[in-house]
């Protein structure tokens, strides 16, 4: 036993003596080429200029190339390729005095070719292999295409789902948040870290901080938020993100308690660096700086220039402004010397950590281009966490799962769309070879018993194919309703003010109804929606999201049950768009909804406070049955630990997942504390009849929090303890957590 302490301690010494040793010799080799560089130089790897290919914005600098040759760019974003991006490298390589190779950008948000589920659906797995899986072959293959930095994962917590970039995000909640971030940090960065591991790229922990909590939820609106929710629900994301070691940061657009991210030192220099530890480099969003003269904080591009690099924003994303206004700003002693060479050590440790100053050709080689991308293994990856992304919301009398050879009518324009199912934000991703679900339900079922009509449009308010619609209904078993948003609803720039289906698509739903056929709505859509009405009229409801490049078949399999669902919501579907922002970790009032008095307390006269689909909420084809909560002590002391454990049992015919929550509740804080946190999840596989016993560890971290004085730590007393399969859903205990 001893032998094996002092042989484990030797170990850790010696690894940690290489390491040190590492980043010795890697702070050396910054130093050593940041010395050769003139202030022109400098500046230049403090720019970043997209390509002729802009998604977001206007291209800004036609003249990119001569700036890479001059020396005055030295990262490129929306390059990609191995040809492409390699005729960019060779100009920096070949032609500027110091040879620094470029960084290439890229926003491979779900996938680069192959493209998996939409963010906000992988976290409905709550499945993090998968997650983890997902990550790495986008990074492989964005690698493999010359690619070596991705601007993912974004790790903004939301709970308004009219923010078009819910679908980009892991959804409302800390924790799982929290474990998704660094899932997919790891995903793209590899386990070990080793950035020039060519199946890998750098990760961007974007947007730092609060861009989820858009006022109204209008993309790029302020933020307004105490420090403590900040501290508590938002950051945890980032701050996960950062200790699974992302290398680099992107700031947000938004300002947050009035003071634009982009030029917030605060943000980017105490919390981040100071506070967080975090070492790798910070970039602006897409022209983020010049709008600092918008949010009116800045007067002119030069000021702008110098709020941003004065806070800790190392690398001016397309503004110009670093390359215009940086050298005169460190003339007038307006920004340091000393500012300057910390930003450029930060861009220079990267490319030597990505391995570009021993071949800036790493990630330039056609043959492994043309292997990896879009492989069959990469494809099957993508079809296995698809599956665990849907979400059965609703299925009355076992409608679900059809029948093979069920005469069956497939309604909706999304049902034939291939596009939609890529979702927004999809890279390199297109629709060849990317069957839509039509194709796949066809496939399965066969095409006599498979027939379509389009109905209506997603869009727009034409009701001329209802008529078509009804009588390929009538002629069916069973109806499958294919509806929800363009995937351009949602993502950048695409706030909604109402969340409801849209179109005519749900008063065809209504019409069908009246034909008393089963209906089976499938569900499209990269946020929550407000489905009061489709929940009366449908008998069952399967939420897809966008579920990717093999997202058809993937919905096949699960509507025919060759894949028992398994998906749970990682946010909250409320009612109507009133309630929000509704969460399931609120915070109790003075009047909380179940006092007697029938007026006067925190409730709607209209619409209850509850939603219509939980948290956590997920329904499979086989049912499962959770114990009575047992805890190994119901003290838990510092610096020790308790488990608490149930057994749940399949008591359905077939086998399923089902993802077991942990959720806390602190009954009485120096501060008002959310009446339910999730604090952890097991995710298991049970055949019929089969029992598992699920056991969480807890420890008092777990139940630390920013105290009345903004202190973080724990406060004894008592806490309740809710394990289930939902939010909404759970067994209950309580310990006390002692002195
Ligand atoms: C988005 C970022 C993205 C960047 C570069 C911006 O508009 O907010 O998330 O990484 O464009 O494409």
């Amino acid at each position: 036993m001893k032998k094996t302490t002092l042989l484990v301690a030797f170990l850790l010494a010696t690894t940690s003596m290489h390491l040190i040793a590492q980043d010795q010799r890697l702070e050396q080799r910054v130093d050593s080429v940041l010395h050769l560089m003139t202030l022109q130089e400098k500046i230049g790897q403090l720019v970043l200029y997209t390509s002729d290919w802009a998604v977001t914005g206007p291209t800004l600098n036609e003249g990119y190339m001569n700036d890479i040759r001059n020396g005055n760019c030295g990262n490129i974003f929306n390059a990609h390729s191995v040809d492409y991006v390699r005729k960019l490298q060779k100009i920096a390589v070949n032609d500027t005095r110091l040879h620094i190779p470029l960084l290439f950008g890229y926003d491979v948000i779900h996938g680069y070719k192959t493209i998996f589920p939409i963010p906000l659906a992988e976290a409905a797995t709550w499945d993090l292999f998968q997650i983890q899986r997902a990550a790495h072959v986008a990074a492989s293959e964005a690698a493999a295409a010359g690619v070596n930095w991705t601007y993912a994962p974004m790790c903004d917590i939301t709970v308004d789902p009219r923010w078009g970039r819910v679908m980009e995000g892991a959804g409302e909640d800390p924790y799982l948040g929290s474990q998704v971030a660094a899932a997919r940090v790891h995903g793209f960065q590899g386990m070990n870290n080793n950035l020039a591991d060519t199946s890998t790229v750098l990760a961007c922990v974007k947007h730092f901080a609060g861009y989820g909590a858009p006022l109204g939820g209008r993309d790029y609106n302020s933020v307004d938020m105490s420090e403590r929710t900040f501290r508590d629900v938002y950051l945890p994301p980032y701050e996960a993100a950062i200790k699974a070691d992302a290398m680099s940061v992107m700031t947000a657009f938004n300002s947050l308690n009035d003071v634009p991210c982009t030029e917030n030192k605060w943000l980017l220099t105490d919390v981040l660096r100071n506070e967080l530890g975090f070492k790798g480099l910070v970039v602006s969003d897409y022209n983020a700086v010049e709008e600092l003269i918008n949010h009116g904080v800045a007067a002119n591009g030069k000021q702008a220039a110098e709020l941003a690099i004065n806070a800790g924003m190392d690398m001016d994303m397309q503004s110009t402004l670093y390359q215009k206004h940086l050298k005169q700003l460190v003339e007038e002693g307006k920004v340091s010397m000393a500012t300057i060479d910390e930003a450029v050590r930060r861009v220079l440790r990267v490319k030597f950590m990505l391995g570009l100053f021993d071949n800036p050709y790493l990630y330039c080689n056609n043959a492994r281009e043309k292997r990896v991308i879009e492989s069959p293994a990469n494809m099957k990856a993508a079809y296995e966490e698809a599956q665990r992304s849907l979400v059965l919301l609703k299925n009355k009398n076992n409608v679900l799962p059809l029948r093979k050879g069920e005469r069956l009518a497939v309604i909706g324009q999304l049902a034939t769309s291939s596009n939609d199912l890529l979702g927004a934000w999809r890279a390199d991703g297109d629709t060849i070879g990317v069957p839509s679900l039509f194709d796949e339900l066809r496939k399965y079922n066969g095409s006599k018993n498979t027939i379509y009509a389009e109905g209506c449009q997603k869009e727009g308010y034409s009701k001329k194919g209802f008529p078509a619609a009804i009588a390929a209904a009538q002629k069916a078993d069973k109806i499958v309703l294919v509806i929800g948003e363009d995937c351009n609803w949602t993502g950048e720039a695409a706030s909604r003010a109402n969340i409801k289906v849209p179109g005519v698509q749900t008063d065809l739903l209504a019409k069908l109804t009246a034909l008393h056929k089963p209906i089976v709505v499938v569900l499209m859509n990269g946020r929550p929606l407000d489905l009061s009405r489709e929940d009366t009229l449908a008998d069952a409801i399967l939420e897809t999201w966008y579920a990717g490049s093999r997202g058809g078949k993937a919905i096949t399999s699960v509507l025919f049950g060759e894949y028992n669902p398994s998906g749970k919501l990682p946010i909250t579907f409320p009612r109507c768009v009133g309630q929000i922002p509704l969460f399931y970790y609120e915070k109790n009032t003075g009047r909380p909804i179940y006092l007697p008095d029938p007026k006067y307390k925190s409730r709607y006269i209209d619409c209850p406070n509850t939603p219509l689909f939980p948290f956590g909420f997920g329904l499979s084809y086989t049912t499962f049955h959770f114990s009575d909560i047992t805890l190994s002590n119901n003290k838990l002391y510092p610096n020790d630990s308790i488990q608490a454990s149930v057994t749940v049992t399949n008591t359905g015919k077939r086998e399923g997942e089902e993802v077991v929550q942990l959720y806390i509740h602190d009954l009485v804080a120096d501060v008002v504390r959310p009446v339910k946190q999730l604090k952890g999840f097991h995710k298991i596989s049970l055949q019929p009849g089969e029992s598992k016993k699920v056991t969480f560890t807890l420890t008092p971290d777990m139940l630390a929090f920013y105290r009345l004085n903004m202190t973080y730590g724990t406060e004894p007393g008592k806490f309740d303890l809710f394990i289930g399969d939902s939010s909404d859903h759970v067994n209950q205990t309580s310990f006390t957590l002692e002195k």
